[in-house]
């Protein structure tokens, strides 16, 4: 029995010293019930009473012995495992992570809707016209008919003889004066067109934001109020305007309005062409004959009307001076805004 036993200690060493060991099998094959080990124990009753205690000690010795190896080896194993996946696992928290690029508003569309929300804060609402329109409502219904000079220099693109991409956002003036009675107050933002070449301050397509306020008593004195308070809010506080006389066939009077300059504050520079001022806009009292044809009354509503250029603006207060770069959509020119 005994050589049995050194045997089982011997083997049970050898296979756990092999590469491809696996523990578990080992203990089983050696401790587990049916093991070898332990079939040799239940052998002992065959043994004499004094051979009995002397096997027993051997027994459990090897046992032992083949145990704490086993438990030696398991130890060693989970290291590596750990080893292992901690390598394979390995998460470099200080390397750069993906950034995401998010895109952003056209610097236009960011100039638009900070104008919209300054007159919706003035109690304006926005009215949308199209931009393939009627020659009547371009033109006609604004006082300017067939043949009028005025029509020299807003050639536009015409679908037919009667309907063109219109010229500028005036017309939605009549398409709301025709649907509504006042008290009116809009304004219009959009897309407007003309046969122009590309340069640097021209475009065959633009943008263009018109105002109309249609009330009983409303006067010059309100146009002038109003367009200070968005001349401040837009361009700062220190901002001033003045209104030099001017002509458009559908508002009488007629100005031109500039600001001060936002840059130089009205000394001269660079972007006023040492003016101190910037023209931004057109506007006037609407002419009775734009009221009247549009079915009001103009012996008893008056109204204001104006007219900007988003492009003019946008490139104004961020100093930008070719029109083109605008629409090239070059990624390096519309990142910083
Ligand atoms: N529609 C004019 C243009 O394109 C701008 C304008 C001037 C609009 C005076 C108005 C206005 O409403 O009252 O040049």
């Amino acid at each position: 029995m005994k050589e049995t036993l050194l045997k089982i200690k011997q083997e049970a060493f050898s296979m756990l010293e092999k590469d491809d060991l696996n523990i578990e099998e080992v203990r089983i094959k050696y401790l587990g019930k049916k093991g070898e080990l332990t079939s040799v124990l239940r052998m002992m009753g065959q043994l004499s009473a004094e051979e009995r205690p002397i096997m027993g000690q051997l027994a459990n010795q090897v046992r032992n012995e083949i145990e704490e190896k086993i438990a030696q080896l398991t130890e060693v194993q989970k290291a590596k495992e750990l080893e292992k996946s901690l390598v394979s696992e390995r998460l470099d928290v200080t390397a750069p992570g993906n950034v995401r690029k998010i895109g952003k508003l056209h610097p236009l569309t960011q100039v638009q809707r900070k104008m919209e929300d300054i007159f919706i804060g003035m109690g304006f609402s926005i009215a949308e016209g199209p931009e393939v329109e009627y020659d009547y409502y371009n033109f006609q219904a604004l006082n300017i008919p067939q043949n009028h000079p005025a029509r020299d220099t807003q050639d536009t693109f015409y679908i037919t003889e009667n309907i063109l991409l219109r010229s500028q956002t005036s017309p939605v003036q009549a398409r709301v004066m025709e649907k509504t009675q006042p008290p009116i107050r809009i304004i219009s933002p959009g897309r407007v067109y003309r046969s122009d070449e590309v340069d640097g301050s021209h475009s065959p397509l633009f943008h263009q934001l018109e105002g109309l306020v249609v009330d009983k008593g409303i006067t010059m004195g309100n146009l002038r109020g109003m367009l200070e308070t968005f001349a401040k809010t837009m361009f700062g506080e220190k901002t001033r305007i003045r209104f030099r006389p001017h002509h458009f066939p559908f508002t009488e009077p007629s100005a031109e309005v500039d600001v001060s300059c936002f840059v130089c504050g009205g000394k001269g520079c660079r972007l006023c062409k040492g003016e101190g001022w910037i023209e931004i806009l057109g506007a006037g009292m609407v002419h009775p004959n734009v009221l009247r044809t549009c079915g009001i009354d103009p012996e008893v509503y008056s109204g204001f009307a104006f007219g900007m250029g988003i492009e003019r603006i946008t490139m104004c207060q961020y100093g930008i001076d070719d029109m083109r770069l605008l629409y090239e959509n070059n990624i390096k020119f519309l990142e910083q805004f």
